[in-house]
């Protein structure tokens, strides 16, 4: 093997670049020519792919973003889309690609490994929910955003003694909510896994108030409901003043967290000793092991969502 290329694809996620870092420079190590394939699918089918040394990734490792850009690409969900990228593969003499992504990006290098093109694929979003790894790259430094941005609120939250209902990215995955809200000491926790009544949400603020808690502070995942709602039902059923912060895309910027940057190195060496051995699959940590899995069992991997944790955030919150 003497050519492998790598491209950053979907939402993008903080250690990305650690990870890019990572695959070129061991790849060069490794006697590879390592091509940057740019704005992830797209720039596979628009043929924007450049290559890369040691020195196009120095100084980013403690960057967030992604220096090879990202998009999402409908295009490359069609049949045409796809073998215009093989086509492009083909010129430049990629024989392997590296994929950091979330689960669309897994689906779309599915598609390029059915067509025989050898790909390893590494997570990278802070969603968490590629579920055959215990932690996807930039989940951590999102979790540490989501606790400082609490952190913030509840000083404001305190003073006025208010509610504050905070919501949380996640695409449908609790983990990030669960995390942060564990960790930055939240009343309640909304979560999709975990079916909660409205009653439920009440009773426990008016609980704490019993307890004599100034101020509560309420985690929403996002797409659970509609956090504006559910601070009018809890203004008016319990007589509470409440304030909402959509914290939005604040949650996948900033400097990655020690723990991604690490993950990240290793997740990318692992990937390229995996291309040069032929082998597709998708890199991750499982029971704080490295493994490297087949693409389709790490899309098939059901979500064990930690109930413990959901737990214990429940018991401490009084
Ligand atoms: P993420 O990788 O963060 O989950 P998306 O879901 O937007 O982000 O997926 C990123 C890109 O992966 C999409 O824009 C598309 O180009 C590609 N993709 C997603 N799903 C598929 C699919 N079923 N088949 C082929 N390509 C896909
Ligand atoms: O997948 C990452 C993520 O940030 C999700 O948490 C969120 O639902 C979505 O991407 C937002 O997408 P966009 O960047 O297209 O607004």
């Amino acid at each position: 093997m003497k050519n492998i290329a790598i491209l950053t694809s979907g939402g993008d996620s903080p250690g990305m670049n650690a990870c890019i870092r990572a695959v070129v420079r061991y790849g060069i190590s490794k006697g590879l020519n390592v091509f940057g394939v740019y704005k992830g699918y797209s720039g596979l089918i628009n043929g924007q792919i450049k290559p890369l040394n040691e020195r196009s990734v120095g100084n980013i490792i403690h960057t967030g973003g992604t220096i090879l850009r990202t998009s999402r690409c409908p295009e490359f969900k069609t049949e045409e889309g796809q073998e215009k990228a093989i086509k492009n593969l083909q010129k430049y003499g990629i024989e392997g690609l590296v994929v950091i992504g979330g689960d669309g990006s897994y689906r779309g290098a599915e598609c390029l490994i059915k067509k025989g093109i050898l790909c390893a694929c590494i997570p990278g979003t802070i969603d968490n929910n590629l579920f055959y790894t215990d932690f996807t790259v930039g989940y951590d430094t999102a979790s540490n955003t989501i606790v400082n941005m609490v952190n913030y609120v509840r000083d404001t939250t305190l003073s006025h003694d208010r509610i504050s209902i905070i919501e949380t990215m996640g695409a449908g995955c609790g983990d990030l909510a669960l995390t942060a809200g564990l960790a930055a000491g939240a009343d309640v926790i909304i979560v999709p896994e975990v079916e909660m009544h409205i009653d439920d949400v009440c009773n426990k603020l008016i609980r704490a108030r019993e307890h004599k808690k100034e101020g509560s502070i309420v985690v929403v995942s996002e797409k659970v409901c509609n956090i504006n709602e559910l601070a009018k039902v809890i203004e008016e059923r319990c007589k509470l003043e409440c304030r909402t912060v959509i914290l939005g895309h604040v949650q996948r910027g900033g400097s990655p967290s020690a723990f991604d940057r690490n993950i990240a190195a290793r997740f990318g060496v692992i990937a390229v000793d995996e291309l040069i051995k032929g082998e597709s699959g998708a890199v991750g940590q499982k029971n704080g092991k490295y493994i490297y899995v087949p693409i389709d069992k790490a899309l098939k991997t059901k979500q064990n969502f930690n109930v413990s944790d959901f737990m214990l955030a429940e018991k401490l919150s009084f």
